[in-house]
């Protein structure tokens, strides 16, 4: 195939993110040197490229630098107030011209640069309105000439935006700022007269006291309040020590208990749903303070945080560029944190899908994390034509902790599966006698076992199937919880059961007591595997270790996925004894990833941590509870609540509410889950759940469906969506 077509516009254009960086070398207003080299050096450190690599456009517009010969730290303070002024006059001329679409990122130099920048952006938004200033600074900066004790006119800047001090610097062309519109975030240091004066003219102040007791995300949420009421456009400046001078040391003046860099970098992302946000300014970095480059790294993180894609443009460009083979709910995911989700614009979610169950122990786990950089910084891959020291003692303790002979390690679920099937088909011909290409495999109507050409030929949901075949022969179905059925089905030539303890995709089916014992049964008696698929039930998440042990079952063949990664990697396994597994000869099987070092590490992490926390008493005991609390609701758009530990499933009557409808309030209620097959909601908490959290979660859902407008389409055909995009 030839691409005769022209490539796409990049929806990059589209962004409002085209950023103009304009450095400004300067420490006139500093007690010190070393602020003038902070432009070249964040340039040098790439700071450009590490935008674009996060989908912002930015581009150095240029860098200005005092004119003229430099007056010394010490040199008479007229002197320097004449080249301050000087240099902020050209920066305000500067930002004043550039084109209205450009973003401006001003990169200082010493704090004395905002005076340029805010007239300048002051002038760009004037004919629209006043400009509202986020000052974000351990300091006041609100001194004037007169009541300076430093001399340094970085102690200046904010006064001087405000209209106050020195004629050189309230000159500078461009309106004045209205003091009820300027918030000052992190302070911790100043003089009484700075306070004084900023709370004559009504500055609002948060404080580092105020900023550790309600959080900075909350002071920055009231800051935006502030400083957006009654004005055309804002800006955000940030001067580097409001950080804690322990974490960016790197900066004129440091002061110690300040801002958390990576709390800023979190509440900066509420910027990105800010049509109004005018410019960002970052000032006072020293580089040669730097020595391990971590400040630099701020920088950019700071940036990319305010002025990264949103929701809107990042899923447009999933859209655009992606295979639509996912329909993914509206929010784009950051940051996760335990059993919270954050979106790119600083939202916070309650984590009820876990990843189909992938995440049983909350996001970024400590030990897990340690676990994975401890081994990706020793071996990460080295396929298995060599062995790897971490391999082997996963397989020890994969075989011990659930008593089988030998561990198949694979990389996804589905690859788990085929291996079983694999290991099954193999089994029936040189183990059983089954004549060659005859081996059945039995699977159930609703099972999800995977999307491969030979999985969803078991599969009885038409779209999985549809468009894909032909499917290899030798699959058959039967309906789920019915062992009858699969007695009936059963031929000499069937190799293998294969089988979910509860049927997750399916709908959180869960089956009949007894059922799962009784296949076991059955599959004993006529020589037929029983494999039993706990990719998504297994390592705690049904409130017990595995699925199977609710009713004592050992299968032949065991299939685990998904939590044995830790959230963090794909990581699976089928577990045999000898006389299945022994069918596998070298060659016969594997994939390059499948046992690497590096998921093994993990993995091994994830079987300390089942060991040492037994998650699944938690689970039983919270998703009795969950349900209890969600069945008691009696609402009526709830046809039935069913699961088992913390997979749980609310099955909504479709003619009240689409659950598909109901993922989407319950996302703007600030809780993440899915549909399964359009009538029923999921609930699978990491099973590191606190009690509190999963009682609120709880309430929540049980608001949103109690209030959930009536279905406007009741009686037309159900929501044409695939049961899992
Ligand atoms: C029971 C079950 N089996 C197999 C799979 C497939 O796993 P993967 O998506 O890792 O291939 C899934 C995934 O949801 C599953 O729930």
């Amino acid at each position: 195939m030839t691409h005769s077509a022209p490539l796409h516009v990049s929806p990059h254009a589209a962004t409002r993110t085209a950023v103009h960086i304009l450095g400004v070398a300067s420490s006139l207003g500093a007690g010190r040197r070393g602020t003038e080299a902070a432009p070249a050096a964040l340039q040098a450190a790439g700071l450009v490229q590490r935008l674009a690599s996060l989908g912002i456009a930015a581009d150095w517009h240029a860098t200005l630098h005092p004119k003229g010969s430099v007056p010394a730290a010490d040199a008479p303070l007229n002197e320097r107030l004449e080249a301050v002024a000087e240099l902020a006059q050209r920066v305000a001329d500067g930002l004043a011209a550039l084109a209205p679409e450009a973003f401006p990122l001003v990169l200082g130099g010493d704090h004395a640069v905002a005076i340029g920048t805010w007239r300048g952006v002051a002038s760009r938004v004037a004919a629209r309105g006043a400009l509202g200033l986020i000052w974000i600074d351990a300091h006041l900066d609100s001194h004037t000439d007169t009541s300076t004790h430093s001399g340094n006119i970085h102690g200046m800047p904010l006064a001087a935006l405000l209209g106050e001090g020195n004629a050189l610097l309230t000159g500078v062309r461009g309106p004045t700022l209205d003091p009820a519109r300027v918030c000052v975030i992190g302070a911790r240091t100043w003089e009484e007269e700075e306070l004084a004066h900023l709370r004559r003219l009504g500055v609002r102040i948060f404080d580092m006291e105020t900023v550790r007791e309600r959080g900075m995300a909350a002071v920055f949420c009231d800051a935006l309040t502030v400083v957006r009421s009654g004005t055309a456009a804002f800006g955000v400046s940030i001067d580097l020590d409001a950080l804690d001078a322990e974490a960016l040391p790197a900066v004129t003046c440091p002061v110690s208990d300040g801002i958390a860099p990576v709390d800023l970098s979190n509440a900066l992302l509420a910027l990105r749903s800010c049509g109004d946000f005018a410019a960002l300014e970052i000032v006072e970095y020293v580089p040669e303070l730097d020595t391990g480059g971590r400040g630099a790294d701020w920088v950019a993180e700071f940036a990319g945080a305010a002025l990264g894609p949103g929701t809107y443009l990042l899923r447009a460009r999933e859209r655009h560029f992606g295979a639509r083979n996912y329909a993914p709910l509206p929010v784009v995911f950051h940051r996760g944190e335990g059993v919270w989700l954050w979106d790119v614009e600083g939202r916070r979610y309650l984590d009820m899908m876990s990843a189909y169950s992938a995440v049983s122990f909350g996001h970024a786990h400590p030990r897990l994390l340690r676990a994975l950089t401890d081994q990706a910084q020793r071996l990460a891959l080295t396929s298995r034509a060599f062995s790897n020291d971490r391999l082997p003692l996963l397989l020890e303790r994969l075989c011990g902790l659930f008593g089988y002979d030998r561990a198949l390690p694979v990389n996804t679920g589905l690859e788990a599966v085929e291996t079983a099937l694999k290991a099954a088909r193999k089994w029936a011909y040189t183990v059983k006698g089954v004549a060659a290409e005859q081996a059945e495999i039995i699977a159930c109507d609703g099972n999800f076992h995977g999307r491969s050409i030979a999985i969803v030929g078991l599969s009885s949901e038409a779209q999985y199937r549809d468009g894909f075949g032909p499917f290899p022969p030798g699959l058959r179905r039967v309906p789920y919880a019915d062992a009858q059925a699969l007695e009936a089905a059963i031929t000499p030539a069937t190799a293998a059961f294969l089988v979910e303890a509860v049927q997750g995709e399916g709908g959180i089916v869960v089956p009949p007591t007894g059922y799962l014992a009784r296949c076991a049964e059955i599959c004993r008696r006529h020589n037929v595997l029983l494999i039993v698929d706990e990719i998504q039930t297994g390592l705690g998440r049904t409130g017990r270790l595995l699925a199977c042990d609710h009713e004592g079952v050992h299968p032949d063949g065991l299939i685990l996925g998904k939590a044995l990664g830790g959230g963090l990697l794909p990581v699976s396994a089928f577990l045999a004894d000898n006389a299945v597994m022994d069918v596998f000869e070298p060659g016969d099987h594997g994939s390059t990833f499948g046992g690497n070092p590096l998921g093994a590490a993990v993995a091994l992490e994830v079987l300390d941590l089942l060991a040492e926390t037994r998650p699944w008493e938690r689970a039983a005991r919270l998703g009795e509870r969950f349900m209890g609390q969600l069945a008691a609701a009696a609402l009526p758009c709830v046809r039935a609540v069913r699961g088992r530990g913390l997979l749980i499933g609310v099955d909504l009557d479709p003619a009240r509410l689409s659950a598909v409808t109901a993922a989407e309030l319950l996302l703007a209620h600030g809780i993440a889950t899915k549909d399964t097959h359009h009538t029923v909601l999921r609930f699978a908490p990491p099973l590191v759940i606190e009690e509190a959290v999963l009682d609120r979660a709880a309430e929540i859902v049980i608001a949103t469906l109690a209030t959930a407008p009536p279905r406007l389409d009741a009686g037309t055909p159900g929501d044409a969506r695939p049961a899992r995009t």
